[in-house]
């Protein structure tokens, strides 16, 4: 039995927390009409001077001006001019409370700062010598003393002072003045046009290079882009600017939304606690989601790059023209701008086949993090109720399952509509704070449409699932479709109603097309595909003329954010894959098919070790079948082919064992890899890249396709693979096959895994990209009888000179990885890869807790695991809950997850 041991801790700050509710809202009672800042740039003394002019409201209930502050030394505060006196304010675990404020009022507060020491990376911080800010959603607290809250909208100007070898100092709006300071200093004066919340703020110094471009907006306006990043990462910009360009042009066309600033900066930073951030103007990335070429990034990063320049340039209109009442609403600017992201993306791919595999893609990363998180002890709705640490609620609830929900609206309305509700939402809230009823509303008014029932998507929590029930009247050719929903019930909380859901189907005839469509009722059949509302907890639907069996295709396009219980047979899900005009729902049906056999295989493996399993004929028919379909993308192709991941199994079973699943998964492989072995080796040959690398759709399909034949062959340790593998690794040109060899080689146990992990540790040039890419690919080193753990290298490895032990991007690429993949090197039966967890969330806890709770959250589905790993789980939970100097942000999660 192991005993967690204690780490070695530093005295964590206690802070002060409590649970906030959304019911409890209440508008400020004075507004800022504006604020001058400024800083003088010192690395552990920055003094920050701020002057705000404080309005008092109409319907205040009180005369006290409220300020948040959070680790700040207070200097001196002057009120309308004068030295404040005692009992003119008073300080609060957390606030600065100023009395009497009766009228408009200037109110000056100096503050000292200490941006060397702030590694939790929130507020003003500094990445090796540069200076970068991050204020969502309570950093700007940690700046200075001011009412930190999102519906307190001011305008900024920011005077920057800093030594004469910073030459770049940046923040958010129009540069109005630069020059240097009698001291030699350097200073630079901004002022932003537009009035924005504290949380939007940035500042930004150092020495930088730009690469700048200049654009002309459809009102013939010219605007200046730059991208900002060190030096030494010059030439990596190209894409991401052309990614820019890309989303400007996006939003005025799609949706009549313009640039609306002259100047527009994107900085990388490689300090950065998630991937990025909207600030008006001056958007600040995680330097993984702008810096690209060949060699430090894979076909993947590229593609996600685009994505989330989209989706920060989109911020600008929803999120900071239009932004959140309060943090309960953050999905209103996540989840809409996160489906605009996936709009644009999607938009730039192009043909059907392409905007399948994009939404194949995203609904994988719904059903594989966010379906998880809603039916286990982190459960929300994407409005939640209640926090403790509103950090904790940057969920895949709240930015994905937020995205269903605004792509339901366009679903319900058709683009026109949607675009109509959209621009109705902007023109009524613009320059102001919004919530998600103010969205709906908009919507629902401009489309004419009563959403009231809809609404409850907003405030219930669970993924809903409906159970299929259909019969075939062959002699009356009706075939009648009955759906009920089944609602998560959560303990407390008043019992669940029926949601408002929309079901897009389909019916096949029995050679696989599509039957015209004809509800009881209609006079004539219109079209193939259908969307009916499901706003009850049973409705059935009757079609006429269905004169040959038929076979329903439901949820096409993946059209709400549900689990829909259908029971097909084997033989019908492989129709299905191979006949379905839609084909988001082919995949999904060959998904279900594979899921189904891995099932077959974990029983089989555990009764009586069957090592001799062999796929079914007809699944390796079907498998086959979509291989060899040249009329399919080789990108879509290799997305319906690969294995669903491991999580993704666990997810769908109703005990999880790590061990059962890795064999079942590899045996499958194995034998795929050694039935199909000549379909395989001609894919490889015919999705050859020649020429000089390029990051496009297409190429990358191929290049996709080729490695998934690949592996299957590796699995099968097929010698001529192994030697492919190793050549592919030798003579790649790009990052993706480089990359993809070694996680072939590592994942499929092959001889040569150790020795290219330990060539690519040498030849990866010392570059923080790729010592992240490495480290994320040793943590996925199979463990072998006889051989040192994986769990063993991983925490050798946090002592690599690869790995930096307090940098976000280091600890998500190695433990992150290691934690989330959930393989059965984590889940050990001795405990040790749940001791490193315990360690690991610990240490991270005492410098940066918002990374810490992230981690910690690796472990809150562990009811669900066999019982003695569940029972180790729930120790390192035990464990993690009785450290006295917990932060908020890690206790909310354990408990929780205890709870
Ligand atoms: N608002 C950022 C986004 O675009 C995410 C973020 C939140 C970044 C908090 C940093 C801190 O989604
Ligand atoms: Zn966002």
């Amino acid at each position: 039995m192991v005993e967690f041991k204690k780490a070695n801790i530093k005295m964590a700050s206690q802070n002060a927390s409590n649970i906030v509710f959304r019911k409890d809202y209440t508008a400020p009672d004075h507004q800022i009409e504006s604020i001058d800042l400024s800083f003088d740039l010192i690395p552990t003394c920055t003094e920050v001077t701020s002057k705000i002019i404080a309005v008092p409201q109409e319907d205040r209930k009180s005369d006290d001006l409220i300020l948040d502050g959070d680790d700040l030394t207070l200097v001196s505060i002057k009120i309308a001019g004068e030295d404040s006196f005692p009992g003119q304010y008073d300080m609060r675990p957390g606030k600065l409370i100023i009395h009497n404020i009766k009228e408009r009022t200037e109110i000056e507060i100096v503050t000292r700062i200490n941006p060397r020491n702030n590694l939790e990376l929130s507020g003003l911080y500094m990445s090796k010598n540069n200076y970068i800010t991050q204020c969502e959603s309570e950093g700007f607290r940690r700046i200075t003393y001011f009412p930190d809250r999102p519906d307190i909208l001011a305008k900024y100007r920011v005077v920057i002072r800093a030594p004469k070898d910073y030459k770049d100092l940046l923040s958010n709006g129009n540069l109005v003045e630069q020059g240097e300071l009698l001291d030699g200093r350097n200073y630079a004066i901004w002022e932003d046009p537009f009035p924005k919340p504290s949380y939007l703020f940035a500042l930004v110094a150092g020495n930088f290079v730009a690469q700048e471009q200049k654009v002309t907006l459809s009102d013939g306006r010219e605007a200046l882009l730059q991208i900002w990043t060190e030096p030494a990462n010059k030439g990596k910009t190209e894409f991401a600017m052309q990614s820019l360009v890309k989303a400007i042009k996006w939003d005025e066309e799609r949706f009549g939304l313009d640039l609306d600033l002259d100047r527009f900066m994107i900085v990388a930073t490689d300090d950065f606690n998630f991937g990025a951030m909207e600030n008006k103007g001056l958007n600040i990335f995680n330097s993984k989601y702008v810096l690209a070429d060949e060699n430090v990034a894979t076909d993947q990063d590229f593609a996600n790059i685009e994505a989330v320049i989209g989706h920060e340039y989109f911020h600008n209109w929803t999120g900071d023209r239009v932004t959140c009442r309060d943090w309960f609403q953050l999905s209103l600017k996540e989840g809409l701008t996160v489906f605009r992201e996936q709009e644009f993306s999607a938009d730039m791919l192009g043909d059907e086949s392409s905007r399948a595999v994009k939404r194949i893609d995203d609904v994988r990363v719904l059903r594989n993090s966010q379906f998880p998180e809603d039916a286990g002890p982190m459960a929300h709705p994407i409005r939640p109720e209640s926090y403790r640490s509103i950090n904790n609620f940057y969920t895949t609830t709240v930015y994905e399952k937020g995205a269903e929900v605004v792509r339901m609206y366009q679903t319900l309305f058709g683009k026109d509509g949607f675009r109509r509700g959209l621009l109705e939402y902007i023109n009524r809230y613009d320059g102001t704070a919004a919530t998600c009823d103010d969205f709906l509303n908009a919507m629902a008014e401009s489309n004419y449409e009563d959403l009231s029932q809809f609404e409850l998507w907003y405030s219930q929590a669970g993924t809903p699932r409906i159970s299929v029930e259909t019969k075939w009247d062959e002699i009356a050719k009706t075939f009648t479709l009955t759906l009920r929903q089944n609602n998560r019930t959560f303990p407390g909380k008043p019992a669940p109603k029926p949601l408002m859901i929309p079901v897009k189907i389909g019916i096949l005839d029995d050679a696989g097309n599509d039957i015209p469509l004809q509800l009881e009722g209609e006079d004539s059949p219109d079209g193939t595909s259908r969307l009916l509302i499901l706003d009850e907890a049973v409705q059935s639907w009757t079609f006429r003329n269905v004169s040959t069996k038929p076979l329903l295709s439901i949820g096409r396009g993946f059209s709400a954010p549900v689990i829909f219980n259908t029971e097909y047979t084997r033989e019908q899900l492989a129709f299905l894959a191979r006949h379905d005009s839609d084909l988001f729902n082919r995949a999904d049906a060959f998904e279900k098919l594979t899921l189904q056999m891995v099932d077959q295989f974990i029983t089989d493996l555990s009764r009586r070790g069957a090592q001799n399993a062999m796929p079914s004929e007809s699944y390796l028919f079907a498998f086959e079948d979509i291989l060899n379909d040249d009329s399919l993308s080789p990108a879509y192709r290799a997305k319906v082919l690969e294995m669903p991941s491991e999580n993704y199994i666990a997810e769908n079973r109703v005990l999880i064992e790590p061990a059962l699943i890795r064999e079942a998964c590899d045996l499958i492989k194995r034998r795929i890899g050694q039935r199909l072995r000549g379909s395989f080796e001609d894919k490889i040959k015919n999705n050859q890249t020649p020429g000089l690398y390029r990051p496009d759709a297409a190429d990358a399909g191929r290049r996709a396709l080729k490695l998934l034949s690949l592996s299957y062959l590796a699995y099968a340790q097929d010698a001529k693979a192994m030697q492919q593998v190793r050549n592919l690794y030798k003579n790649a040109n790009n990052l993706t096959d480089r990359l993809g060899a070694v996680n072939i080689a590592v994942q499929a146990s092959l001889p040569i895994g150790e020795e290219l992990l330990s060539k690519a540790d040498v030849e990866w040039k010392s570059e923080p990209l790729l010592n992240n890419k490495w480290l994320a690919l040793s943590t996925q080193l199979r463990t072998q009888r006889g051989k040192r753990p994986t769990v063993d290298l991983i925490r050798a490895l946090t002592q690599h000179p690869k790995y930096q032990d307090h940098n976000p991007n280091s600890i998500y690429a190695l433990l992150g990885t290691f934690f989330r993949t959930g393989g059965p090197e984590f889940h050990r039966p001795d405990g040790m890869g749940y001791q490193l967890w315990v360690d690991s969330v610990l240490f991270v806890d005492k410098f940066n807790p918002q990374v810490a709770a992230r981690l910690a959250r690796a472990l809150e589905n562990w009811r669900r695991y066999e019982p003695t790993l569940s029972n180790l789980m729930y120790k390192a939970l035990k464990y993690v809950s009785e450290e006295k100097n917990l932060s908020p942000n890690v206790r909310e999660i354990i408990e929780h997850a205890l709870t």
